[in-house]
């Protein structure tokens, strides 16, 4: 399993615009949409290529296209939903299903309400979105969800991972690559991530 941090400057610009208590909510919303489109260029980097050849009004051109699997674009509810929304502006063909998960305040364990997958989710290439990875447990079951329906390549993309549940999400699931644009320090007594950005799903939809 691979570890990325994304590290390019429009990121980290926009992360720490995000992560500003200031920032409204509606700001919040789109920088989550523009990080995630920047973050998915580093996702999707291996992403197959097959050669092809179009005519240009000029001459003939052997061009690259992507061939291989087809994707499945995977929100984690509630907050990974604006994360997919951001993909799909680049790649507006790929399946969308969401996993309801909400973490109960007190066990800070998962709790699973609602998933709809692509019913041939086993045979696409998975990009699984939440921006938080804080103690790891939604990611994890959630990786065990995408498993269980037969997926076999799963990347997951957070905006922000703590080293805990990076470590959570490398012990359950090994083959799962990570994709971050930050690692931050630590979690709190109340499992949020230090310094983090606080609820993602309060900021993003304005419910605190
Ligand atoms: C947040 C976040 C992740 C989860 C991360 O969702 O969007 O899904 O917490 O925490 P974990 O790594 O410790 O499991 P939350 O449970 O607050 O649900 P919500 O999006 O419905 O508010
Ligand atoms: N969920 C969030 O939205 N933020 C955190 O810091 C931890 C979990």
């Amino acid at each position: 399993m691979a570890v990325t941090v994304v590290d390019h400057p429009l990121v980290q610009h926009k992360l720490s615009i995000l992560r500003d208590e200031e920032t409204s909510v509606r700001e919040f919303r789109s920088l989550c949409m523009e990080l995630t489109m920047l973050m998915a260029f580093e996702a999707m980097r291996d992403l197959e290529l097959e050669d092809a050849t179009v005519r240009t009004p000029v001459a003939e051109a052997k061009v690259k296209r992507l061939a291989g699997k087809k994707l499945a674009l995977i929100g984690i509810l509630r907050a990974g939903l604006v994360m997919v929304d951001g993909i799909l502006s680049l790649v507006p063909n790929a399946r969308v299903g969401h996993i309801g998960l909400y973490r109960d305040p007190e066990t800070l364990q998962p709790v699973q309400y609602y998933s709809k997958l692509p019913n041939d989710v086993a045979e696409r290439d998975v990009f699984l979105l939440d921006p938080m990875l804080a103690t790891g447990g939604s990611a994890a079951a959630a990786i065990q969800v995408l498993k269980d329906e037969g997926a076999k390549r799963v990347r997951l993309l957070c905006i922000i991972g703590a080293p805990e549940g990076i470590q959570v999400v490398e012990d359950a699931h090994p083959d799962v690559d990570i994709i971050l644009a930050a690692r931050d320090e630590r979690l709190d007594e109340r499992g949020y991530i230090v310094p983090g950005l606080g609820d993602a799903g309060d900021r993003l939809y304005g419910t605190r």
